[in-house]
């Protein structure tokens, strides 16, 4: 069911200097800085060869990530994202197997303007799932 790792999100207090890091240290492609009201993160990109790392760092007082970084000062590996054809049908096959679907169960506009749903940890080793229709 699943097909391409899409993108690794890293959830980072400051997204300027871990920006910095990956373009200046790392010698990486990496985007401006895109403020997500709607989504409670400011998003950086990083264009790798063969996948993208996102950079995500809280907007705002309920931002998602909050509990997070509480939990992980350092910040941290947030979410992993991988790609599926059909969103509906890769749903509903995982439900029928028992696997959560995180709030209303329908997909909603992710960061990269495309449908996607977030799959309980505890069904995923531990490893909060993205997955997006390509
Ligand atoms: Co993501």
């Amino acid at each position: 069911m699943i097909g391409r790792l899409n993108h690794v999100a890293i959830a980072v207090r400051d997204i300027a200097a871990a920006s910095a890091l990956y373009r200046d240290t790392l010698g990486a492609d990496v985007s401006e800085i895109v403020p997500q009201h709607e989504h409670g993160v400011s998003t950086v990109f990083i264009n790798l060869p063969n996948t993208k790392i996102e950079l995500l760092e809280p907007l705002g007082a309920d931002s998602p990530i909050l509990k997070f970084l509480e939990r992980n000062p350092d910040g941290g590996i947030h979410h992993i994202c991988y790609e599926v054809e059909d969103i509906l049908a890769a749903r509903e096959q995982l439900k029928a197997t028992g696997a959560r679907v995180l709030g209303t169960g329908e997909p909603r506009i992710g960061a990269h303007g495309k449908p996607v749903l977030f799959l309980h940890p505890k069904d995923f080793n531990g490893t909060l799932v993205e997955l997006e229709q390509a």
